[in-house]
């Protein structure tokens, strides 16, 4: 509560109650796509997601040869990449913290996919061990506000991945260590959680999930050249069970 409070004072925003309460205020379809991933319209978002899907998140070989029983994104927001998994697999699932999920199940109506669920983050224990053909995560884990956060879910990731399945995470990439900002110094929809590369992948180890494949420097936009003004600001990393 004085936390809260301080932060009024501060004019400042709280990470994670942002990205849960903002989405529930969007006036439009349109609007409430924007608020997770920049565009000006429906078809705009599908195109993109199209393209994030097949060149970034499952451009790693073995992907086709995959079991295709669940995937699950951590971090759904509006469900456009949902939507593209919904394709690929029986069951497409995802978790998050926002609260317009119907806004996201009115979104993947509209693309005509049924088979998939959507996951409030306090459930995700309710999905059974090794029930997990697939995990993803884009754009998400640099809105973190705490390196626990990512612990959460690096543990349920060993904990639900299949025996022969792939979690692929994209992530903020730091320069030393662990870098957060706190919420005095946040702007809403801004990075909060930076990780050194290497910290990531040693931490992914600790949960008994090794690296097989990983990328420290992304291009912004694929179709271009690399370059200071096409840097992302996330790395990746491919997982697998270690044993
Ligand atoms: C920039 S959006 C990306 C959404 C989606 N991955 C995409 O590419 O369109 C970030 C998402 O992360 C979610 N998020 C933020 N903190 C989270 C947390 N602790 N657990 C799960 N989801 C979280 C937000 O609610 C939001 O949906």
């Amino acid at each position: 509560m004085l936390e809260k409070l301080l932060g009024i004072f501060k004019n400042s925003v709280p990470v994670r109650d942002s990205w849960a309460e903002e989405p529930a205020k969007m006036a439009t379809m349109v609007d409430f796509l924007n608020w997770f991933d920049a565009t000006t319209s429906v078809e705009a978002t599908v195109a993109k997601a199209q393209s994030d899907w097949h060149d970034r998140i499952t451009a790693f070989s073995g992907y086709r040869e995959m079991n295709k029983g669940r995937s699950l994104e951590i971090g759904f927001g509006g469900g456009r990449l949902v939507a593209q998994a919904a394709k690929d697999f029986t069951e497409a699932a995802g978790v998050d913290i926002h609260a317009a999920f119907t806004r996201t199940r009115e979104f993947l109506a509209s693309q005509e996919v049924p088979n998939t669920r959507l996951l409030h983050r306090d459930e995700l224990a309710s999905l059974h061990d090794g029930s997990c053909d697939f995990i993803y995560s884009f754009i998400v884990f640099q809105h973190f506000d705490t390196l626990e956060e990512v612990d959460y879910y690096l543990r349920h990731c060993a904990r639900l991945l299949a025996h022969d399945g792939r979690c692929h995470i994209f992530f903020g990439r730091g320069d030393a260590g662990v870098r957060v900002v706190d919420a005095a110094n946040f702007t809403k929809r801004a990075c909060s959680l930076f990780i050194e590369p290497p910290l990531f992948r040693e931490r992914a180890a600790t949960f008994g999930l090794k690296t097989i494949e990983h990328e420290d420097s992304l291009r912004r936009d694929i179709t271009k050249p690399e370059g200071s003004g096409n840097m992302s600001v996330q790395a990746r990393v491919l997982l697998a069970h270690a044993r």
